[in-house]
């Protein structure tokens, strides 16, 4: 039995087994209490013995794997509903005191430095569940829209934001003939071509799109810069949605439907989570809005340009120059979300200069019909456009680029035969997780982390 099927029990049960790590012991004359978790849910199952029936106590401590057989009954404690009286119990394996997770509470600091035994703690068992339970809710999002889940490549030849910030992927070759000098270098580029880990997979996306409709994607993403801050990761999990015959407005349309459709999947399946939040993460960290404020209000809509006005005449000193043409700061940003609006808000129309080679030109051939979704406490979450379909004008800003037109005719066919307007955006798995949780820190909401300096577990 799972504690977390114990834990919501309608009735006593006979001989039931638990199996799960102690977390701590109480032994006094004539009784003694292990209260026991399996990770399944937050909290611990009671288990209560007779002391000197179990002499085998004495070799259980914190971190102990046991398995239990015994009554389940209601608790006359009070504390708890239910609590198990033992009837065996065996030690699966030892666990020595010199264990790092004793009862007391660990800083998120330290706790990343023991990240490979973090899951075990409360509050990463609670992170973990929630991202699985919210992994699960993009899908449903999706899947219940008719969207089909596409797998694009993890190793490509093209760089999607053509920020270069991609790391290269190389292959060993062991038996590559040694130089004059006798050196070998066994390291060559992907059996001889140049390939790095995908930054997006928008442009295989777009191929599916104008194919079979409305698509997504949703797995690994990589970034190479090497940036340390509290919202970056080298490796972060991207979800993408392409959309065939669509343009901004209804791109955006989705976009909302979607944020606020997690935060409503969070308050009807994650109550667990959301209090464990509320109670342990939001004193730190105020949030703004709850997610049924986020739920039941719009978000804010405001062109670039509008968005320069506003910051120029705000009453507040930015550390960065603002000015039409200048991309938004991360200060500028959270000032827009954060005191302007006070809820999330998208930024559409940004100059072309500052914004991908994919996006739609608008008629001032200055601005690009992208949107950026900034929401209080963590900034940007996703970043969309409707994508330029027609050839010329797409040719034309390539070259303006000095892109390799040759290499990319693949993604230009597809508005050579039958173009169509469309549009997708991708949003940041770690940065909405972020968003719900108050979670304040990029590295605390992804089982493992992978930062410049991070790649140990
Ligand atoms: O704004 P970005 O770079 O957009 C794209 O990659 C487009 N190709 C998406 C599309 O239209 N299909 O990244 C999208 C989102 C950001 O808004 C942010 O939430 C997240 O991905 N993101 C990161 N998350 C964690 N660590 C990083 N280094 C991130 N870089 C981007
Ligand atoms: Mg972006």
């Amino acid at each position: 039995t799972k504690v977390r099927d114990a834990l919501r029990a309608e009735k006593p049960q006979e001989d039931v087994i638990i199996l799960g790590w102690v977390r701590t012991k109480r032994v006094s004359k004539n009784v003694a209490f292990l209260e026991v978790n399996d990770g399944s849910t937050l909290a611990n199952l009671q288990l209560v013995l007779e002391p000197d029936k179990f002499p085998i106590l004495d070799e259980v401590n914190t971190g102990t794997s046991i398995k239990a057989t015994g009554d389940l009954v209601e608790s006359k404690g009070g504390k708890q509903a239910w609590e198990v009286q033992v009837k065996t119990l065996e030690i699966i394996g030892h666990c020595p005191q010199d264990y790092p997770l004793q009862k007391k509470r660990h800083s998120f600091e330290f706790l990343r430095e023991i990240a490979h035994i973090r899951p075990r703690t409360n509050t990463f068992g609670v992170v973990n569940r929630f991202r699985s339970k919210m992994a699960y809710a993009v899908h449903k999002f999706f899947q219940e829209r008719g969207f089909y889940y596409v797998h694009t490549p993890i190793i490509t030849a093209s760089d999607c934001e053509g920020a270069g910030e991609m790391f290269r992927v190389t292959t060993f070759d062991l038996n590559k003939v040694p130089m004059t000098d006798g050196h070998v270098d066994f390291r060559q580029d992907f059996f001889g071509q140049e390939t790095s880990l995908t930054v997006s997979g928008q442009l295989e996306a777009e191929l599916l799109a104008t194919a079979i409709g409305d698509v997504y994607t949703f797995g690994p993403t990589f970034r190479a810069e090497n940036s340390n801050t509290s919202r970056h990761l080298a490796e972060f999990w991207m979800i993408e949605p392409e959309m065939a015959f669509c343009d901004l407005e209804e791109n955006m349309k989705i976009i909302e439907e979607f944020l606020k459709y997690l935060c409503q999947y969070a308050l009807d399946n994650c109550q667990e989570e959301m209090q464990f939040f509320n109670k342990w993460i939001d004193k730190t960290h105020t949030r703004i809005q709850t997610l049924e404020e986020i739920v039941n209000s719009d978000f804010g809509v405001i062109t670039y340009t509008e968005a320069i006005e506003i910051l120029k005449k705000a009453d507040r000193k930015f550390e960065f120059p603002v000015e039409w043409g200048l991309d938004l700061q991360s200060e500028h940003e959270r000032y827009l979300t954060e005191e302007y609006f006070k809820r999330p808000m998208m930024v559409i129309d940004y100059p072309k200069d500052i914004k991908a080679f994919y996006m739609r030109l608008n008629d001032d051939n200055k601005t690009v019909r992208a949107v950026d979704v900034l929401v209080p406490q963590v900034g940007e979450i996703v970043g969309g456009s409707q994508r330029e379909e027609r050839l010329d004008k797409l040719i034309q800003r390539m070259e303006e680029l000095g892109m390799d037109i040759e290499g990319m005719q693949w993604y230009l066919d597809i508005r050579r035969w039958g173009s169509v307007p469309h549009s997708g955006f991708g949003l940041g798995f770690e940065r909405i997780l972020m968003y719900m949780s108050g979670i304040s820190n990029i590295r605390d909401v992804i089982p493992f982390p992978r930062t410049p300096g991070n790649a140990k577990f």
